[in-house]
This record gives C-alpha cells, structure tokens and sequence, in this order.
C-alpha cells in the first residue's frame, strides 16, 4: 500500500520558491496498478523522486505498508528503501557485466553470497522471459530486453511497491505492449503496488487499474478507470476516449455526446444522432472498452440556430452532452497531455482545455476505434 498525506515539496532557487508538490493525497492499494499522468512540470518526477525519499519533502507524509519513510533518519532509510524498485525511461546497467551479474547487483551489494545472488537473478531472468540470455551483455541485448533486465534488478530485493517512471517512453509501440504485459504479470504475480508515471494515456489505458492526473503540483482528478471515463466531459474522459481528428472546414457549432454502453445500445445512440435533422451531421467520434466500460463519444456539428432543439432532444434521451473543446468546468480545466506547461499568465487550474486526441500531434490511438464520418 502506497499512501502519501499532504505531499509537498517546495524548491529554493534564486528567483524564489518553486512549489513543486501543493498538498499531494493519494493512496494505491495493494496490489493495484496506478498511473500518474499530467503535463510538462506538473511535478510527476518531483512526485516519483519524493517517493524514493531521493527527494526529501517539506512536508507531508510517504508511507509503504504503513510506515512513514519520510520520518526516518538517513540509516534506516536506506534499509527500507528496499521496499521500492524503481524501472526507468532509461535503463542504467553496467556494460561490463553480463545481464544476470546486473540482476545479482543489488543483492551482492546487501552482502548475499555469489551462489545465492546468481541463483535469484536467474530466476528473475526467467520471470522476465530472458533466462536464455543471462551470459549477454546490454551491448548485446535490444531496447525491450535491456528494459526487462532493468525490471528483473528491480525485482531482485523483493520490493512490495514498483515504481515506474516513464518505464515505455524509449520503446516502439510493440516493445512497450510487451514491457507493460510484463509489468502486469508481475503485478498479478508477485503481487506487488505499481506505480506508472507516464504521459500516455495509451499506457493507462493498458495496465493501470486507477490514474491520478497531476497539473502544477495538485491532484486535479483521481479514481478507478471506470469512473473516471464514465465522469463525461471531465479531463480525464476526454484523455482516455481521445476522438479522432475530424474534418477540417467544419463551421457550424460542435457539441460532444458521450455515453456508457452500460445505458445505451451504440446502434441507439447512432440512430438519434444521424435522425437529429438534415443540418447535423456526426463529425467524429469514438467506441473504446475500458475497465469493462464501453464508452462512445461523439462530435456533431449543427447549425447553431438549432443548438438548443439538438441539446434537448438529446439530453431528452439522457445523453450528455456539452460543447465540444470546452472542459467539464473551469476548475477541471488543464493543459493538453502531454504539452508545454501552461504560461504564468494563466491562472492555477485553469490553463486551457484538455480535448481531442490524447497521443501526441493526434497521432491514432492504437486501441481505440476512431471513427470519423
Ligand atoms: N531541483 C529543482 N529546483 C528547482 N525547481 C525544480 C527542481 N526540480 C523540479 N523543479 C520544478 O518543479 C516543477 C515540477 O518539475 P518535475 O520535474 O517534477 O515535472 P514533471 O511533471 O516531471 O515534468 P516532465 O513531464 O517535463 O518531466 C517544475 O516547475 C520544475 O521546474
Ligand atoms: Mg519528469
């Protein structure tokens, strides 16, 4: 179990005091897998280092399993540090030792026996599918599976928390299926607490259970998946049921139409939108299934003297329905993920609409079904 209590941390710098971390409350249960999304300096690695205690917080409280690590002196800390394994963008293994000696590492150095330490790290070797390459240098190994020997060291203390951070971000799309199936059969096995710092709502989508999104040091929306894409028109719906781009030269006025599969039949919901009249058309528009939800989302465009009739036959049949590009509400309202942070001008949570696709540049979303009419 992760839990973290007033979280904050607050850096000291010439121009004065950055507040990285504003009052950060978050608790991972036991083996769950959690994601922490949030764009450019919103403070995920901030977050990622004071769970490490690498970072010490100004305040607030870090517990693993109960015990607060932010409260412990330096020497205790380093024996309960343990308790966390960290995976990297970047895996840093030593080039001159073989992958299983990189394994055996961090056991070695707690002082296990040679023999002791081989045997654990070939055993890990296995559980990440390389137990074939134990004698194979990184040199000699590609991307994904300098990756699994980075999650096979990390594993080899027996953590009970996997902290990762942007653990697929250096990898083609393929590699990081592979790595995030890895990191959730780990999970499932050896039942360990996951924590995800990524900017792709692709990699939430896949394995993470519950997402927090991060913007300027503060939780702005957390939950499990389902009731986070059920929560329509909230930031992190609209990140994780990304539409597809839609046609450009639109002019009309735009409304977005979500709804759960769990209220309505799709071939419903597509029968009222093609019957709203001959001046609306469905620009585009989404089907994804996640956390056992199937949620659509549509965009319609309709002339704006028949905005209201269209609102109201729709919400009429219980939809829900909001201009497009405009955020649930004004406080709900965060940058673009990933993207630029917002500009000092722009006031604390209220720094522009999160919409449209979620990959970068539009990029099609690998698992949903885009389709744009
Ligand atoms: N050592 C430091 N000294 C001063 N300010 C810092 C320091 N580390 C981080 N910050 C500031 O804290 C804020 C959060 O930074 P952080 O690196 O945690 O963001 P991030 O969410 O990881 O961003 P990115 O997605 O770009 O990696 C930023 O405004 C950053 O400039
Ligand atoms: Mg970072």
């Amino acid at each position: 179990m992760i839990e973290l209590v007033g979280l904050r941390k607050e850096f000291t710098t010439k121009a004065g005091v950055v507040t990285a971390l504003d009052g950060i409350d978050l608790a991972v249960p036991d083996a769950a897998i959690h994601g922490i999304v949030g764009p450019s300096g919103a403070g995920k690695s901030t977050l990622i280092r004071c769970l490490t205690l690498l970072e010490r917080p100004t305040a607030g409280e870090v517990k693993i399993d109960g015990e607060d690590l932010a409260a412990l002196p330096q020497r205790q800390l380093r024996t309960q540090r343990h308790r966390i394994g960290m995976v990297f963008q970047h895996v840093n293994l030593f080039d001159s030792r073989t992958a299983e000696a990189n394994v055996a590492y961090p056991l070695r150095v707690c002082g296990a026996p040679k023999r002791q330490a081989g045997a654990r790290a070939h055993e890990l070797l296995e559980l990440v599918g390389l137990a074939d390459r134990g004698r194979s240098y990184p040199a000699q190994l590609s991307g994904g599976q300098r990756q699994r020997v980075g999650i096979a060291r990390a594993l080899a203390a027996e953590p009970s928390v996997l902290l990762c951070d942007e653990p697929s971000s250096a990898l083609d799309w393929a590699t990081t299926r592979q790595i995030l199936e890895l990191i959730q059969r780990v999970n499932r096995t050896l039942g360990l607490t996951v924590l995800v710092i990524t900017h792709e709502m692709a990699v939430v989508r896949q394995v993470c259970d519950s997402v927090s999104l991060l913007a300027e040091g503060r939780i702005v929306q957390s939950g499990p998946i389902g009731e986070m894409v059920t929560d329509y028109g909230s930031p992190l719906a609209r990140e994780l049921i990304p539409l597809a781009a839609r046609p450009v030269g639109a002019a009309g006025a735009q409304l977005e139409v979500s709804f759960s599969s769990a209220d309505f039949s799709v071939r419903d919901v597509l029968r009222l939108l093609t019957d709203l009249g001959p001046d609306t058309a469905i620009e585009t528009g989404t089907l994804e299934t996640l956390a056992g939800h199937r949620v659509g989302r549509f965009q319609i465009e309709t002339a704006a003297a028949a905005v209201p009739r269209v609102i109201g036959q729709l919400e009429a049949a219980g939809l829900h329905v909001i201009a497009a590009d405009q955020p649930k509400t004004q406080d709900d309202a965060v940058s673009r993920l990933p993207g630029p942070p917002p500009g000092p001008a722009v006031p604390r949570a209220a720094a522009g609409a999160v919409g449209g696709a979620g990959r970068p540049g539009g990029a099609p979303n690998p698992d949903g079904e885009g389709v744009a009419s």
